[in-house]
């Protein structure tokens, strides 16, 4: 079998699993088609029919608010058919009984498969075994990726700051165990962010080999001095043993984005949180929602986003049925 590809024969994207590989021009063209999503406040949503006829399947293993409901939303939007399961993929990814599952759902025209699961290789392995008309687009992959966060967080930040070369970008808190960090760190180095900041405890950051090219801080007040985004992330205390779970309180004094720390950095800095946020433990709640909060334009963009992905992978799947 050939080595796992998220693109086509032609090179055009068929499954998106992570944003590592994905070049400047793939990445711009899936930004401008999501701001062809985006609309003003209070006008009524964007619409279009590219998924008239499409099945998505939302299979989600892990709790999620924002992710599910927006990928829902978007397919809908576009005029596809939604069904939402909650099977468990993970346990049984090494045997064959999940393939069971996905080729019966194949055998009701599901034609995207949308998954989250806390177990890497999850989404890859049912890429690799559906059918070549078939998408499966990663909701989230354990800590290690999380691509159409990672895209709506570029998207938010180049519609705040205009772009991304100029710019002092600073990732905070438990890096580690973050897949939101680490698809941010990808779409961040195919755009060319001008200096990308790894802001962590010391316990909290990734391992040293990982994140090549970036700036890393032991000190929240050093790595957001003069920053101009400053993106917060939750404690993912469901990855880590009872034993390594900081005290809400401690981090909080140390690690907590407070508004008289956010003065540290660019006055016009921007806030971002990929949410769920843990209130007053890594972001103080005036900061959450605060004038420099983006947090709601980032979960407004995440439906953007997966219109445009739906989007594209069905019109690349047009193309290739089309045998072009
Ligand atoms: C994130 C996730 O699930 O990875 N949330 C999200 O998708 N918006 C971040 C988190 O759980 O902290």
């Amino acid at each position: 079998m050939l080595p796992f590809s998220q693109f086509d024969s032609h090179g055009r994207l068929q499954h998106l699993i992570t944003l590592e590989g994905l070049s400047n021009e793939q990445v711009r063209e899936l930004l401008d088609r999501s701001q062809r999503y985006l609309r003003r406040p209070g006008e009524m949503p964007a619409r279009g029919h590219a998924l008239e006829g499409i099945t998505v399947g939302n299979i989600f293993t892990e709790p999620s608010t924002r992710t599910r409901s927006s990928f829902e939303l978007a397919a809908r939007r576009l005029g596809a058919d939604v069904i939402n399961l909650e099977i468990m993929l993970s346990s049984r990814v090494k045997g064959e009984s999940v393939l069971d599952t996905i080729y019966t759902l194949q055998a009701m025209a599901v034609d995207v498969f949308v998954i989250r699961d806390a177990e890497p290789g999850v989404g890859q392995f049912v890429a690799e075994h559906v059918q070549d008309h078939v998408s499966v687009l990663s909701a989230g992959e354990a800590h290690l990726s999380h691509p159409t966060q990672g895209l709506l967080d570029a998207l938010t930040i180049l519609q705040f700051k205009g772009g991304f070369r100029d710019l002092v970008v600073a990732v905070v808190g438990d890096v580690r165990h973050s897949r939101v960090a680490r698809s941010a760190y990808q779409v961040f180095s195919a755009l060319g962010v001008g200096e990308l900041r790894i802001v962590a405890p010391d316990g909290l950051m990734p391992e040293p080999a990982e994140m090549p090219g970036t700036v890393r801080f032991s000190s929240l007040e050093a790595g957001i001095a003069h920053a101009d985004v400053i993106m917060m992330l939750r404690i993912q205390k469901e990855r880590m043993a009872d034993a390594a779970i900081p005290d809400s309180k401690d981090y909080f004094a140390r690690w907590g984005l407070t508004r008289s720390r956010l003065k540290l950095a660019r006055p016009e800095a921007i806030v971002m949180h990929p949410g769920p946020m843990n209130r007053d433990v890594e972001i103080a709640s005036d900061v959450a929602d605060g004038p420099q909060s983006v947090i709601r334009q980032q979960v407004t963009n995440g439906v953007a986003v997966r219109m445009a992905v739906l989007e594209q992978v069905i019109a690349n799947r047009n193309i290739r049925r089309a045998g072009r």
